[in-house]
């Protein structure tokens, strides 16, 4: 393969902006297309929220931003740097913990400018199409539009880093088309005003579940927290006079009573879905070869190539509950560095065999297809092995250290206290500001 490479960066949130630095730090040729007029991705906060606030109904008018108002980390800033540019913006002359969002977004402003990425994205440009085209060359053809201008331009390799926090998942409900009150997705939820003397049903148990309740406590009459995993405690949090946490809704009825599977039963005005999100790739044409099945994507080799289009097409930032800025900086040095062949992949054949590998480990323990791409519990291990593919050392000990940590006490306090509670725990304590 020729050293310098003409590549497409799809994207100029942190995935888009950690692939420029590397494409660009090894020779390659980098246009960031980017559909709206900044950089950050997720972390441009947008008041706006759509017409439809369970994000279903296909002729609404998307917003892309995701973050609510309040929004802090839920990662300490060491854990949310990059190798070598750490996380250490001031706000009020004060180093946070657990910063806001603005914070995060002049970072990345910061960390764009400090290594002339800004040059490289096209603003305000959207890809609509990604195509191989094997007669040219094995070249790829990116059509593009700004405003109304369309553009075709072939490039030798695609990155893709469109993001997955747009497109709302629902938790599926019985009863639900006879239920009478509000839905939303927590995509749509901004400040916690309009849940004033309401009763509240918070499904899901991520850490905006958490951290959202929390906040709209404050102001409901009542706030129910349900959760899937199997463990759940049925009891009223510590902490709170008015959240209580149930199991899995059983069914919902047309008098507004929402019935748990643990036996309790509420009547709700409000079901607020914190569900996640669904991996889309609108503008990819890959005839079939890569697909989303029950949020899986796949076939991808580590979570990045498709073995049969590799490596002129990766994929950047699709796994979660891992140190996502680390993840996502060694995964486009291994993509950067496949292109400059300084480094090789397998055979399609033994990258296939891997991901068949990688699926039947996922059923032998249970681990139902949808989190396909979680990394929960073995987050270092992947993240160690992507640096070793470069020949460089892993994750930091003392990074490693202080997720550990972090863990320890999500496991001890989170159930009882929530995040927002436990992130106060964390900075009283002084546990990472040493
Ligand atoms: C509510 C919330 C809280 C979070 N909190 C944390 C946290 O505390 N710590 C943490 O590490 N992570 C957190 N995350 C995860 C966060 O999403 C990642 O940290 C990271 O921002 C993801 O970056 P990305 O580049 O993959 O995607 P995005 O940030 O979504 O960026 C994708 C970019 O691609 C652009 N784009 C998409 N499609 C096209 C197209 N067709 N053409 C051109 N451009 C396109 C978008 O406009 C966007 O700018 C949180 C996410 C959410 C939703
Ligand atoms: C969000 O992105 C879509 C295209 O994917 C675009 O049509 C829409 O205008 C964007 N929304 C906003 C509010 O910018």
């Amino acid at each position: 393969m020729a050293e310098s490479q003409k590549v497409a960066v799809i994207g100029a949130g942190v995935a888009g902006l950690a692939s420029a630095r590397e494409l660009k730090r090894e020779g390659h040729r980098v246009v960031v297309y980017e559909k709206s007029d900044q950089l950050g991705g997720t972390w441009v906060y947008d008041p706006r929220v759509e017409s439809d606030p369970l994000g279903l109904d296909p002729n609404r008018e998307i917003v892309n931003g995701s973050l609510y108002f309040s929004l802090c980390t839920n990662l300490p800033r060491q854990l949310m740097g990059f190798s070598d540019y750490p996380f250490e913006i001031k706000k009020n002359g004060e180093l946070k913990t657990f910063p806001g969002h603005e914070e995060v977004l002049t970072f990345l402003n910061e960390f764009a400018r400090d290594f002339g990425l800004v040059e490289l994205i096209r603003f305000n440009t959207e890809v609509v199409r990604v195509e191989h085209v094997d007669s040219r060359n094995d070249q790829w053809m990116v059509e593009s539009r700004m405003n109304e201008l369309s553009l075709e331009e072939a490039f030798d390799a695609v990155v893709v880093c469109n993001g997955h926090h747009t497109q709302p998942r629902i938790a599926d409900i019985p009863g639900i088309e006879k239920w009478h009150g509000k839905q939303i997705h927590s995509h749509n939820y901004r400040v916690p005003e309009p849940f004033q003397d309401q009763v509240v049903v918070v499904i899901g148990d991520s850490a905006s579940s958490n951290d959202i309740s929390g906040e709209i406590a404050k102001v409901a009459k009542e706030v129910h927290l349900s959760s899937r995993s199997p463990g759940i405690k049925v009891t009223k949090l510590d902490y709170y006079d008015n959240i209580w946490q149930h199991s899995k809704i059983d069914c919902v009825y047309e008098n507004g009573e929402v019935a748990f599977q643990d036996g309790a039963s509420v009547h709700a005005d409000i079901i607020l879905h914190c569900t996640g999100y669904k991996y889309n790739f609108p503008f990819l044409e890959t005839n079939g070869i890569v697909s989303v099945d029950d949020n899986r994507v796949g076939p991808l080799y580590k979570h990045v190539f498709p073995p049969k289009l590799a490596p002129r097409l990766s994929f950047i930032g699709i796994p979660y509950w891992v140190v996502i800025f680390h993840m996502m900086e060694f995964q486009a040095k291994w993509v950067a560095r496949v292109l400059s062949g300084k480094v090789f992949l397998p055979s399609e054949k033994e990258m296939l065999a891997d991901i068949e590998k990688h699926y039947r480990r996922m059923e032998e323990v249970g681990k139902p297809k949808h989190h396909t791409h979680s990394l929960h519990s073995d987050e270092f291990e992947y993240l160690d092995w992507l640096a070793a593919q470069m020949g460089e050392a892993g994750v930091d000990e003392e990074l490693k250290e202080i997720y550990r940590t972090l863990f320890k006490l999500i496991d001890k306090f989170l159930a009882d206290k929530g995040w927002i509670k436990l992130r106060e725990l964390v900075v009283e304590n002084g546990v990472f500001e040493k």
